[in-house]
């Protein structure tokens, strides 16, 4: 009996064991990493309901561009220390350009500072110029962008 229990219990402590190995993020990595998914999932909640595909709610939208500035405010905190692990598609730039680093991330949190939220219309025009300086970040400072 306790024999079939600790062979029940292997694949889980193997599971736990290869998710520990060397490759898991790093806690720095991890959290950057969270941060750029919340803003990824900001945005899309945004651009649906600016291009009608979920229902629109003023005062939804204005609490999530509100999420969205104080996140985009938090991306050079979050890139402060040079970690690169091998999960991590962060640039060395980021680094060594560390000035031109912050101004992109500037531009995107500029743009989310201006993002006005009564209309769908104007959520598309805004969000549109956001995704563009999403995109000029990423082809800068993340690897196979
Ligand atoms: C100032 C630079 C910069 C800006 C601006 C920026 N990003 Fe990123 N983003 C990065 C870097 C660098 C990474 C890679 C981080 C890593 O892997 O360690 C990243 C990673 C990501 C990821 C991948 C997360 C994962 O699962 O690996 C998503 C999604 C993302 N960004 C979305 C966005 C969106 C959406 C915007 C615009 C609203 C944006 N980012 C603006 C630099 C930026």
């Amino acid at each position: 009996m306790p024999l079939r229990l600790s062979a029940a219990l292997l694949p889980l402590i193997f599971a736990g064991a290869a998710f520990a190995l060397p490759g898991m993020q790093s806690a720095d990595v991890t959290k950057r990493v969270k941060l750029m998914t919340q803003i990824r999932d900001t945005t899309v909640q945004l651009s649906k309901m600016a291009r009608g595909d979920t229902a629109f709610d003023g005062d939804q939208a204005a609490r999530l561009a509100q999420l969205l500035r104080a996140d985009t405010a938090a991306i050079p905190i979050h890139f402060e220390f040079q970690v690169i692990d091998p999960q991590s598609r962060a640039r060395p730039e980021i680094w060594t350009d560390w000035v031109a680093f912050e101004q992109a991330a500037a531009r995107s949190q500029a743009v989310a500072d201006a993002l006005q939220t009564e209309t769908p219309q104007q959520m598309r025009r805004g969000l549109a110029t956001l995704e563009r300086t999403c995109r000029q970040c990423h082809r800068q400072y993340r690897v196979g962008d």
